[in-house]
């Protein structure tokens, strides 16, 4: 299987005095869809940046798709890469929500002939096409993440980076979002998702489940085990499935589940 992320030994912190990650390792391969789960300040969205060579670490390799990141390779592996990142205000370029999605079509090298298409068809896809004219800056928080959403995806990354980029959005929303990228991965298999959330419920359909706590991976496995520890999950004060919490709450009373019609519910709820 090939890798689609690798990250040996990194030190980073944004000053001297203080790292954010001291020694951080890790592997994703590719076509896998996995969720960063971690307490505000953990260090999420600077491991994002660091995948993207906006953070550059101060020891260790980054390597994206088996290239090394490179001062000189940066715009080269970013090609591959669609990231969103946590606030929609930071990434508008365009004029119009359009001229937005356009642009990042540009940069990857997308002929001119076709972007009409593509922007419409995305626009579509995120539910936008009546804003494609609008200016970003006069729509909602939910509508921008869906502006930033269409940009990203339309570009077909290899590697998606989604950094709470649903937040904004009502549960509605979010479902909607989430079944457009099941759907763009059951499309093309090897599209790697990285989806660093807080909606714990997301967490049960990932491949896998990173816990993040104080620049640490504290937890690095399927959800079926990585929830089998509540105890690391509230050590890194976050929620657990309501599934589980359904189990603990039945045990506190002196019911016994049957931890195998607890596993098959599970792997139900996992499909
Ligand atoms: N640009 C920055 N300059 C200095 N410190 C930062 C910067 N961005 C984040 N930090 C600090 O780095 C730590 C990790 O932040 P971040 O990666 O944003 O966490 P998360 O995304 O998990 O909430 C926090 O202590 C935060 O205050
Ligand atoms: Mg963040």
């Amino acid at each position: 299987m090939s890798e689609a992320l690798r990250i040996e030994h990194v030190k980073f912190g944004y000053t001297r005095e203080k790292s954010i990650f001291k020694d951080l390792n890790l592997v994703i391969n590719q076509g896998e869809y996995v969720v960063l789960l971690g307490h505000n300040g953990s260090g999420k969205s600077t491991l994002a940046k660091i995948i993207i060579g906006l953070n550059e670490v101060r020891r260790g390799k980054v390597f994206v798709f088996g290239q090394e990141l490179t001062e000189e390779n940066l715009y080269q592996v970013r090609k591959d890469v669609g990231i969103i990142f946590q606030n929609p205000d930071n990434q508008f370029i365009g004029s119009t929500v359009r001229d937005d999605i356009a642009f990042g079509l540009e940069n990857a090298c997308v002929p001119h002939d076709e972007m009409e298409d593509i922007i419409n068809e995305y626009a579509s896809k995120v539910g936008m096409s009546e804003f494609l004219d609008k200016e970003p800056s006069n729509l909602s928080g939910g509508q921008k993440q869906r502006v930033a959403i269409a940009g990203a995806l339309a570009t077909h990354p290899k590697l998606l980076i989604m950094d709470e980029s649903t937040a904004m959005l009502d549960p509605k929303g979010k479902r909607e979002i989430r079944e457009l990228t099941m759907a763009l991965r059951k499309e093309d298999p090897s599209l790697t998702i990285i989806s660093i959330t807080h909606d714990i419920e997301e967490a049960l359909q990932a491949d896998r489940v990173i816990v993040l706590d104080k620049g640490n991976i504290v937890m690095n496995d399927t959800p079926s085990n990585a929830f089998k520890h509540p105890e690391v999950m509230k050590q890194s004060r976050l929620d657990i499935p309501f599934i589980y919490k359904l189990k603990e709450e039945l045990n506190a009373r002196g019911v016994k589940v049957e931890s195998l019609d607890f596993e098959r519910m599970v792997d139900e709820l996992c499909q």
